[in-house]
């Protein structure tokens, strides 16, 4: 089974900030980072240090080369990324609060410049059982999961950034959904703060699909028709929660790939995302396999 994450790929400009910044005010912030995200190369950092053989296809322009050399430094399959002209990467201005919480200002660029030629150039080399993931960051979307259904290959869809665009695409076709209770309220109309609402009903609007939703501190749920997995968080010194959700959706996507025991996987994915928040950044506070698992060995004995 190949894994073929076709996704976004960000540079992130983060400002420390006393407080986000509210309509009509000015907040001075008390520093300013850049680094490398996106949703999209993100999870396929997180799947790669997680173990997993990834292809990542995407876009940048000519200012996003470090991204494309970050991919393939991480070990990420690079050979379905293009360097366009005329276009600038993508990227965005996230505020970084004292709490560690983010609000993200996304400015497409590249990302949105995916053609279904691209597509089509991409999907030639995958094949049925082999494993689609995206997020709502880049652009061809509903041409990207007809084609990926029709050669058979399963998918996984992450439909963050939620905007109108979701709502057109072929939802049916997707088999697995991560989603937080903010997108899974606005996918089915059913109340986000609803928790045993979501959970009970959630199955019924995607029969076929399994799903992992993500509730913040409240740690997360799969479910899978009658199945219920609970998994809390594990505590951390909070420092930034960017690349989060896209930590914790990688790891738990080895366990899919690799076969492995669901609840497993969910502890792992979770112990992931405890130390990405212990760090400042995206991609680069995403941890290596072995970080994880020693977490484990140590709480453990
Ligand atoms: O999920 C976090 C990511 O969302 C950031 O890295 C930013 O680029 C946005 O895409």
């Amino acid at each position: 089974m190949k894994v073929l994450n076709f996704g976004s790929m960000n540079i992130d400009y983060v400002y420390k900030v006393p407080h986000t910044v509210a309509r009509g005010e000015t907040v001075s912030s008390l520093s300013r980072e850049t680094f490398i995200g996106g949703k999209g190369l993100n999870q396929s950092v997180a799947m790669a240090r997680a173990g997993l053989d990834v292809y990542h296809a995407g876009a940048v322009g000519q200012d996003g080369k470090d991204l494309v050399n970050f991919l393939g430094a991480a070990g990420v399959n690079i050979s379905y990324v293009e360097i366009l002209e005329n276009v600038p990467t993508g990227h965005t201005v996230i505020q970084n609060d004292l709490e560690g919480d983010n609000s993200i200002l996304l400015f497409s660029g590249a990302n949105r410049a995916i053609t279904p030629r691209m597509v089509d150039q991409v999907l030639k080399d995958f094949e049925q059982g082999d494993l689609l993931i995206f997020q709502n960051e880049i652009s061809q979307l509903a041409y990207l999961v007809e084609c990926a259904h029709e050669k058979g290959m399963t998918i996984i869809f992450n439909p963050s950034p939620m905007d109108q665009i979701i709502k057109s695409l072929p939802l049916e076709y997707v088999d697995y959904f991560f989603v937080n209770e903010i997108e899974a309220g606005q996918l089915t109309n059913l109340n986000p703060m609803d928790e045993k609402g979501l959970i009970r009903e959630l199955p019924g609007y995607f029969p076929k699909a399994r799903i992992l939703l993500t509730l913040g501190a409240r740690g997360s749920y799969y479910l899978e028709g009658e199945r219920v997995i609970h998994q809390p968080i594990y505590p951390a010194r909070v420092l930034d929660t960017t690349a989060a959700g896209d930590t914790f959706s990688g790891y738990f996507i080895r366990s899919i790939v690799l076969g492995e025991d669901i609840k497993k996987g969910l502890d792992l994915a979770a112990r992931a995302a405890a130390i990405t928040v212990s760090r400042r950044g995206a991609a680069p506070s995403i941890p290596f396999l072995e970080e994880v698992v020693d977490t484990r060995d140590s709480s453990q004995g």
